[in-house]
């Protein structure tokens, strides 16, 4: 439990750690390719660990010192059968993910999670993986972890998403690669397309034509050198609590702007934030870059439709920004939000309405009143999900009185080192 009690303004330069969906990406691609890949500033959160672990277990070796990984990759066809089943922790990324590269992998392997990934549906891509032949059998008729998975010869699919989801756009993709024939993607609504981009750079030729992804199967992986830009899905916190918390001046150096992931720098440019973005670089095809943010008077907007993709992580985090922006924020077509680490949108007000904010849920998104009022401490739980955490530790900016704050552990998943960040921004 951690007890928390800030009044100052923010202030100071950091670097986030590397981004969640890339580093499981670039253990992912580089066991399937041919040949040695290193990693650099790859995320040491819990979850991305869980992708190293289930790699090791089918065969594959892979040294970590610190946030720098090396993986031998044994070709697309190289994973081995696991003796052990595979616990993939709290990681819905890895098991969405991993499920596309097994559907096509001529063994037989068991899959569990925690109790939170355990309810967490995987349907969403054990029907259309079904579709191209792989045998999946599981709780629920297939629908839940644990699941066991018999890799089979695949057929190509012509899949539209009928949910906006980078997970199962990824997973239909890398079993497209084990595919006889071409594999494609259509997407309504664009999200994350880190698994587009970096296949390319294995050497993989993937097509982008409108809104359809394709690829053809059966081409080889070569290795390659990543280095994995800063999450902005951690930096989200520290922006946004500069945004809110009058007198902050800060700097986040190095974050991945891959304009599938930068609608939260959207929405605080549409309240009204002081922030500004500079790409300083591209590492491979994602472009990086520098956002200072000061801490400015805010109004309410809406966010909704093409705006949810871009930010569905950051919604738990812009809800706090609503309570303190002028006027009424509406957020919908998020029922995304209903199917993460815990139903977020619960989660999200629930804590709010006990720190004293007006706020309703929807079905689909929530209803926040701002207001100037300072919000109430008390004991708030994580609800064992890391975004909840960082937002009820941001809160604490805004309150009178002490958060005490359970299970903050949970933090770990993403953003080991948040404490550490919080406070060296505290300090200036
Ligand atoms: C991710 C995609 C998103 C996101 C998750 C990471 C990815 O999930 O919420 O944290 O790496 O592909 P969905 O695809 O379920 O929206």
């Amino acid at each position: 439990m951690h007890i928390l009690k800030r009044v100052s303004p923010l202030s100071g330069t950091i670097t986030v750690p590397g981004d969640k969906s890339i580093s499981h990406r670039s253990i992912m691609l580089s066991a399937l390719a041919e040949g040695t890949s290193t990693i650099t500033n790859f995320l040491t959160g819990e979850d991305c660990l869980s992708t190293i672990d289930a790699f090791r277990k089918m065969g594959i070796s892979i040294q970590r010192d610190h946030s720098t990984v090396t993986v031998h990759g044994e070709g697309l066809y190289g994973l081995k059968e696991s003796m052990e089943p595979i616990n993939l922790g709290n990681s819905g990324t890895t098991a969405r993910l991993i499920l596309g590269i097994l559907a096509g992998t001529p063994n037989h392997y068991c899959l569990y999670g925690d109790t939170s990934l355990s309810v967490r549906p995987m349907d969403r891509v054990t029907v259309p993986l079904s579709k191209m032949g792989a045998r999946f059998d599981g709780n629920q008729e297939g629908r839940l972890l644990p699941l066991s998975v018999r890799g089979q010869e695949l057929t190509p699919l012509d899949y539209t998403l009928p949910i906006n989801s980078a997970q199962v756009k990824s997973a239909i993709l890398l079993g497209g690669l084990f595919a006889d024939g071409t594999t494609k993607v259509t997407e309504p609504v664009p999200t994350r397309d880190h698994t587009e981009r970096m296949l390319k750079g294995y050497g993989v030729k993937v097509k982008k034509e409108h809104n359809t992804i394709s690829l053809d199967g059966k081409q080889t992986l070569y290795a390659m050198d990543v280095e994995v830009p800063g999450d902005i899905s951690s930096a989200a916190f520290f922006l946004c609590a500069a945004a809110m918390k009058e007198g902050s001046d800060i700097v986040v150096k190095d974050i991945g702007l891959n304009p599938t992931r930068t609608g939260v720098l959207d929405m605080l440019e549409r309240m009204g934030a002081s922030i500004s973005i500079q790409v300083t670089r591209h590492i491979g095809d994602e472009p990086i870059g520098d956002v200072t943010v000061k801490g400015s008077n805010l109004s309410a907007i809406s966010i909704s439709g093409e705006d949810i993709p871009r930010l569905i992580d950051e919604l738990p985090i812009l809800a706090l920004v609503a309570s303190q922006a002028k006027g009424k924020t509406v957020i919908t077509d998020a029922q995304e939000l209903r199917y993460k680490e815990t139903d977020r949108i619960q989660a999200v007000v629930d804590t709010l309405q006990q720190m004293g904010v007006e706020i309703e849920g929807t079905e689909d998104g929530m209803v926040i009143h701002g207001s100037t009022k300072p919000l109430q401490g008390g004991t708030y739980h994580s609800f064992k999900d890391h975004r909840i955490g960082m937002m009820i530790a941001v809160a604490s900016l805004l309150t009178e009185d002490d958060i005490h704050l359970q299970e903050a552990d949970a933090i770990n998943i993403s953003y080991p080192n948040f404490f550490e960040h919080m406070d060296s921004l505290l300090k200036g």
